[in-house]
């Protein structure tokens, strides 16, 4: 084990962890893999200019290389450089929710590698509002490419702790910023039409969306409604995304008694641990559930905070069935909801998440 670095309690190597964030620019200018903490969730960071180095990320990773990148930048005044052009759309969506929870989806200008964008001639642009990685980007000076620091087929980490648990030692650094703030992923918006085009749902509701731009549209509207040029793939939709590895049953706050009961029934005496995941007040009236609680924040940013969280804990304590309620759909509680919507959804066995 070189020096710095740390073992866990079975000898498996840890990269070095800390606040260092002139260390964390310094390994990135010579190619190497720090992880970082954003305001949504962690990202697993290489130069985007370095092809070398985006090889690597996409192994340790193990995602395919097929799947884009978000390039992220520190000052939305960068952006010029990395984006080919720029819809009036795009604009307004960068001017008001940089920084923050927003992946723009824009035509790539020739200094994004190839590499970081699976070949497109388009590029996931964001400008994270994590003061750390703010200070990361602006230290390293040019566009670092990263996707959430978990290991392709697990839940975004939300924590220091959880990446240390995917990726091990396979990294160069951990910048360890704490808990995520917002705690589900950045809202990918494709702008490359000319209109807003929303490809998945985050940290930036849609509600936020439309009091800034107007009406934002579907991929299914956008494909129908003649914008000129293909469709995006809407990211986030492979079956089985966001998934813990226990069974995950989705289903209205009220439902939930009903669903433990047909999860217990379904067991027919077989030992099979039920977990209820749901807001705090909901178990006041549950009196009979008190033994699978495990209570999330009432409001629906203590909910998107906590839910990933929630589901790598419930795993982890090895029960084989997650009951979970769904939240209202409306500001972050609709991708709260997507989230469990998606973990719920048809698993295939190719552990898909990004
Ligand atoms: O909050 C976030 O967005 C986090 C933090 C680290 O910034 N990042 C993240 O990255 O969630 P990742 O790679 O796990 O998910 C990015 C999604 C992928 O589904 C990818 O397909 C999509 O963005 N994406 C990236 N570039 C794209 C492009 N040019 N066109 C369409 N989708 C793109
Ligand atoms: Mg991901």
């Amino acid at each position: 084990m070189r020096d710095g670095e740390q073992g866990d309690a079975t000898g498996a190597a840890r990269a070095p962890r800390g606040t260092d964030v002139a260390r964390a620019a310094e390994l990135l200018r010579g190619g190497g893999l720090v992880a970082f903490p954003t305001e949504t969730v962690y990202g697993l960071g290489a130069d985007a200019s370095n092809d070398a180095a985006l090889g690597r990320l996409y192994d340790v990773k193990g995602r395919p290389r097929s799947h884009p990148l978000i390039v992220h930048l520190a000052d939305a005044h960068d952006l010029p450089r990395w984006a080919a052009s720029l819809p009036a759309v795009g604009m307004k969506l960068a001017m008001r929710f940089w920084p923050g929870p927003l992946t723009l989806i824009v035509k790539r200008s020739a200094r994004v590698s190839a590499v970081a964008t699976g070949g497109k001639d388009t590029v996931g642009l964001r400008v994270p509002s994590h003061p750390m990685a703010r200070e990361m980007l602006r230290a390293f000076g040019g566009g670092v490419a990263a996707p959430s620091a978990n290991r392709f087929g697990r839940i975004s980490p939300t924590t220091a702790e959880h990446v240390a648990a995917d990726l091990g030692g396979d990294i160069d650094y951990l910048l360890d910023g704490g808990s995520c703030e917002v705690g589900v992923e950045s809202t990918i918006v494709d702008v490359t039409r000319g209109k807003a085009v929303l490809l998945r749902l985050g940290g930036i509701s849609r509600e936020e969306l439309e009091a800034a731009v107007g009406p934002v549209l579907t991929p299914e509207a956008a494909a129908s409604t003649q914008l000129a040029g293909p469709t995006p793939a809407a990211p986030g939709t492979l079956v089985s995304h966001y998934a813990p590895r226990a069974l995950l049953v989705a289903v209205a706050v009220d439902e939930v008694p009903a669903a433990v009961a047909a999860e217990r029934a379904r067991a027919a005496g077989r030992a099979v641990r039920v977990a209820v995941l749901a807001p705090a007040q909901a178990f006041a009236g549950w009196s009979a559930l008190a033994a699978h609680a495990h209570p999330l924040p009432d409001d629906l940013s203590g909910m998107a905070r906590e839910l990933y969280g929630a589901m790598r804990d419930l795993d982890a304590a090895g029960f084989d069935v997650i009951v979970a309620a769904l939240p209202a759909e409306v500001g972050l509680g609709e991708a709260v909801a997507d989230r469990l919507r998606r973990a719920a959804g048809p698993r295939d066995n190719q552990g898909q998440h990004e």
